[in-house]
C-alpha cells in the first residue's frame, strides 16, 4: 500500500483488497443521508463487481451514463443531479466515481454544484484516470465543441488507485494511458524513464509501482503550482503539438486515440528540444526508441499542417496569440513558455515519418 498525501485528502495506491477495506472505512465514516455511485455500462460489468467486498449500504443508489467523451456534458449532468434529487440526495450524500475520466470529471463537477457541493471520492478505472485525472482537482464537461470548457477546481475526500482494474480495460486504452506514464517521466524522473525505456505497455505485467511513480510524479508538480500559473505546464510536454494533431485526426475516419496523438507530439517537441539545442542528438535517439518501443506508426500524412498549425494557434492556453512550449532540457527536466519558429514545427512533423522509416 502506497500513500500520497495531498493537502486536503489521500491517494491511496494498493491491492483490490485494501482498496475495498478503504473504501468500506470511507462508506462508514461518516453517516452519509445516501451514497451514490457513477458508472457508465463499461464500468458497471467490469468494475463494480470486483467492489462488493466493500459492503455497500443496501439502499446504495447507482447513476449509469453512457461511456464516451460525447457524453461529457452539460446534459448528461442535468440526468445525473435528477437521479440524485430522485434518489433523496442531501448535502449530507456522497458521490462515488467509478471510471475512466470521463466519470471522473464530470462525477466531480456534478458533485461540487449539487446543492452547493457535496462529497465525492474517486475510484479511477483507467491507467489515464489513474496516473493524470487522479490528481489536480480539475472538473468540469466539455461546452460548444471545447473540451473542459466548464469547470472548477476542486478535491475529492479520497483518491483510491487499483491497478487490478486495468485487466478488463481495452489495450488500446491502456497504452494510451502510457504516454502520461512517459511524459511524467521524461519531465522530471530520469532513473524512471531509464526503468521504462524499451517497454511495451501490453506487456507490462505489474502495475503497482509504475502507478505509484507516476501519479507521485504529477502530485509533486501540481502542489508546487494548485492553479497553473508556472512550472505546471511542464505537464503541457508533447501536448501543444500532440493536441493539435489530435483535433485534426478527429475529422477522418480513424482518430487518433489522445495517447496516440501525445506520443507523437512528444516526439516531435523533442526533435524540437533537440533542434533548438536543449538536448543533444543522442538523448533525441533515446526518446525516440523509447516512444517506438510504446507506439506503433500511426500515418497521419494525410492531416493537413495548416490546419494543424491553426488548431495550435487557437489553443485555449496560449497567451496573446504566440504559440508557446513547453520544451525538455534534459531527460527529466523542461522548460515552459518556449517560443519556437514556425517552420520548426512543421518540420517537427516530417521527423515523426523518419523515426518509423
Ligand atoms: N482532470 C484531469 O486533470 C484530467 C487529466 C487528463 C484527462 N482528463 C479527462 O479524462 C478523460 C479521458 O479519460 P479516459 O482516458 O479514462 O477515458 P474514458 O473515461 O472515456 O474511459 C475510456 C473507456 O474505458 C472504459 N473503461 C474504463 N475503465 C474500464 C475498465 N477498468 N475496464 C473496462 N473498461 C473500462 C470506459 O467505459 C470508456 O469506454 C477526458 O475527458 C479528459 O479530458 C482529465
Ligand atoms: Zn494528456
Amino acid at each position: 500500500l502506497t500513500t500520497l498525501q495531498l493537502s486536503n485528502y489521500k491517494i491511496e495506491i494498493a491491492s483490490l483488497d485494501q482498496i475495498c477495506a478503504g473504501l468500506n472505512a470511507w462508506l462508514r465514516a461518516k453517516s452519509w443521508s445516501k451514497v451514490f455511485v457513477l458508472l457508465d455500462e463499461n464500468t458497471e460489468r467490469d468494475c463494480l463487481p470486483l467492489l462488493e467486498r466493500a459492503l455497500w449500504p443496501e439502499d446504495r443508489v447507482l447513476i449509469k451514463i453512457n461511456s464516451g467523451e460525447e457524453n461529457k456534458n452539460i446534459y448528461t449532468c442535468q440526468s445525473i443531479w435528477q437521479q440524485m434529487v430522485s434518489g433523496g440526495g442531501d448535502r449530507h450524500s456522497l458521490l462515488v466515481n467509478l471510471g475512466g475520466g470521463v466519470i471522473g470529471d464530470m462525477g466531480g463537477f456534478a458533485a461540487s454544484t449539487y446543492m452547493r457541493g457535496i462529497s465525492f471520492l474517486n475510484i479511477p478505472t483507467t491507467l489515464l484516470a489513474q496516473v493524470d485525472a487522479s490528481v489536480g482537482g480539475k472538473l468540469g464537461v466539455d461546452f460548444n465543441g471545447l473540451k473542459n470548457m466548464i469547470g472548477m477546481f476542486n478535491d475529492p475526500v479520497a483518491v483510491l488507485l487499483c491497478p487490478e482494474f486495468f485487466y478488463t480495460l481495452p489495450e488500446e486504452q491502456l497504452r494510451s494511458g502510457f504516454a502520461e506514464v512517459l511524459k511524467h517521466a521524461l519531465i522530471k524522473d530520469e532513473s524512471e524513464f531509464e526503468f521504462l525505456e524499451g517497454q511495451d505497455p501490453l506487456q507490462i505485467p505489474e502495475w503497482t509501482e509504475i502507478v505509484a511513480r507516476s501519479v507521485a510524479i504529477k502530485k509533486e508538480i501540481v502542489q508546487e503550482d494548485p492553479f497553473e500559473k508556472g512550472v505546471r505546464k511542464i505537464l503541457n510536454f508533447g501536448h501543444t503539438l500532440g493536441h493539435a494533431v489530435e483535433t485534426e485526426s478527429f475529422k477522418t475516419s480513424s482518430p487518433l486515440m489522445h495517447g496516440e496523438a501525445i506520443g507523437i507530439g512528444m516526439l516531435c517537441e523533442s526533435w524540437i528540444s533537440a533542434n533548438t539545442k536543449r538536448i543533444s542528438n543522442k538523448t533525441l535517439d533515446q526518446i525516440a526508441d523509447a516512444i517506438k518501443a510504446a507506439f506503433p506508426y500511426c500515418d497521419i500524412r494525410g492531416l493537413a499542417k495548416d490546419q494543424i498549425m491553426g488548431h495550435m494557434l487557437h489553443d485555449k492556453k496560449n497567451v496573446s496569440g504566440s504559440i508557446r512550449f513547453s520544451l525538455l532540457s534534459g531527460i527529466g527536466s523542461c522548460e515552459t513558455d518556449c517560443q519556437v519558429q514556425t517552420e520548426l514545427i512543421t518540420e517537427s512533423l516530417e521527423y515523426y515519418h523518419s523515426v518509423y522509416a
